[in-house]
């Protein structure tokens, strides 16, 4: 959908839905946030939900359903083996991407379990254009490793390239030859490229990379968890696509894969994922695993309720109107900012709006965790939760040092159909109030490391009292019942 056009006044992305539900949301007074964020150790992770105002930490599995996925849920067969529902999934998806052969499983990451499990043995190395921390964690616990082969371009903060997501293909070449291709046990393209800014990919460098692959009979795999937000881009920023429909640029993309797997915690506006198998053989030998780890291989751990629900979200995901709302308010939200002069990662692309967090608080040393101090400092300052994007969200080195992030974010994120344009202002507003404020926000250290994800349950403290000092000045500025 091009932006609706206003008769006097410039235009603003518009909601194509209208609220049936709604969640009573709270705003603590400011000095409460700042208790809460010393007992979640500075991690946003772990501050309980009903504790923050905008909950901008991630689009996964918190996407408004529709009236008609909601509906949908009533006429789900709950049967352990041999649910119709899991026959209608199947076929929707066979409808969407044209492979028939589907291993239901519980989210994203059982399929990157899943699927190194089978593919991956120690010293393999696994071709992505950039890495998402899942995905990575489960190559490299097994022996393997990454080689993140994203253009040069795309690790640019500031930028008008439309598709920062592409894999540079002499590297591609480059690696294959240095690693030889038996040692290459896949592909992994990303659609929606997460930790670079949920930047696209286009067909062209999908078609391009997937060829040479080919040549050298290489594995394919699209992890699709964003594809959503990518195709808006490939339909609105790829000449060559502008008159095809979405399902029609679905399929094209498709075509290209031997492997499509997805979260459909964001593909899909439901929570469970699945792999779509080309080959009948590969697909059978990874059959035992659904039934090993995740369930029997008509449910593979979901809620046949949220299956029903997410045929529709599939159906939904083809409709130009649905899918362009995301990325219409990221656009809004990026460039606002950007015209305020905070440091943004652009262009907007999907998923949300991304601060390059490495600018915006150079003073912080990447070992005190930039984006992890500024995100943290975003919840004080006006109760949004948004998530840390860098060396934080790394893994370190063998021997201990940290392994410093190429790209320093943080993440808003925008749930999709979830926030309204006046949120959206008031995030606006305070990310500038905190941009003014910059030189406050201080250093974070940790007190608790776990060794895998440490992101996820780490606990910090900050290094001074940057936190209290802050607070105060805030206070100065809103009072303290805001
Ligand atoms: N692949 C991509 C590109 C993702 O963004 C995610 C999840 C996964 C795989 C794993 O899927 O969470 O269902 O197990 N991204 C979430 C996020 C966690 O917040 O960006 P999952």
């Amino acid at each position: 959908m091009p932006e609706i056009k206003f008769y006097n006044r410039a235009p603003v992305p518009m909601e194509m839905h209208k609220v049936k539900i709604v969640q009573k949301l709270t705003l603590l007074p400011a000095k409460k946030r700042l208790q809460k964020m010393y007992d979640a150790g500075f991690n946003t992770f772990l501050l309980h939900n009903s504790d923050i105002f905008m909950d901008m930490l991630t689009d996964s599995g918190v996407n408004a359903m529709s009236d008609n996925m909601q509906s949908a849920m009533l006429r789900a067969d709950d049967a352990y083996a041999g649910s119709e529902t899991f026959y209608r999934m199947r076929a929707k998806l066979e409808e969407i991407f044209g492979i028939p052969n589907l291993l239901p499983t519980h989210q994203g990451r059982a399929c990157e379990h899943i699927l190194s499990q089978h593919l991956v043995k120690p010293g393999n190395c696994v071709i992505m254009n950039y890495h998402f921390t899942t995905s990575k964690a489960h190559i490299t616990r097994l022996g393997g490793h990454v080689e993140e082969l994203v253009k040069d371009e795309g690790l640019v903060p500031k930028s008008n390239l439309p598709f920062k997501g592409n894999i540079d293909l002499d590297k591609v070449r480059a690696c294959i030859a240095k690693e030889g291709a038996d040692n290459i046990a896949y592909m992994r393209l990303e659609a929606g490229t997460n930790l670079i800014g949920g930047q696209p990919i286009s067909y062209e460098n999908m078609k391009a990379a997937t060829d040479i692959a080919k040549e050298h009979g290489i594995l394919t795999v699209l992890d699709a968890s964003l594809l959503q937000d990518n195709l808006y881009f490939n339909k609105t920023r790829e000449e060559a696509l502008k008159d095809k429909s979405v399902a029609e640029i679905t399929r094209m993309i498709a075509d290209l894969f031997d492997v499509i797997y997805f979260s459909g915690r964001k593909f899909g506006f439901g929570r469970g994922g699945g792999i779509l198998v080309r080959d009948e053989a590969l697909f059978h030998a990874m059959e035992d695993y659904i039934t090993m780890f995740e369930g029997f291989l008509t449910y593979g751990g979901m809620s046949v309720k949220e299956m029903e629900a997410m045929i529709i979200g599939f159906e939904e995901t083809m409709d130009i109107d649905v899918i362009s709302q995301g990325p219409q308010f990221i656009a809004h939200c990026v460039r606002e900012l950007d015209k305020l002069g905070v440091p943004m990662i652009t262009p907007g692309g999907g998923l949300g709006a991304h601060i390059d967090a490495r600018q915006m608080v150079s003073h912080i040393p990447s070992n005190e965790y930039p984006a992890g101090s500024l995100v943290a400092a975003l919840y004080l300052c006006g109760g949004i939760r948004g998530m840390e994007r860098g060396t934080l969200s790394e893994e370190r080195n063998p021997d201990g040092t940290e392994h410093i992030a190429s790209v320093e974010m943080v993440r808003l994120a925008f749930p999709r159909r979830v926030f309204t344009l006046s949120q959206t202002e008031y995030v606006i507003d305070r990310v500038k109030w905190l941009y003014d404020h910059r030189h406050m926000i201080g250093g974070l250290r940790f007190v608790h490391e776990p060794k895998t994800l440490r992101f996820f349950t780490g606990k910090l403290e900050p290094v001074s009292d940057w936190p209290e000092k802050l607070m105060e000045a805030y206070i100065a500025d809103f009072g303290d019942d805001q």
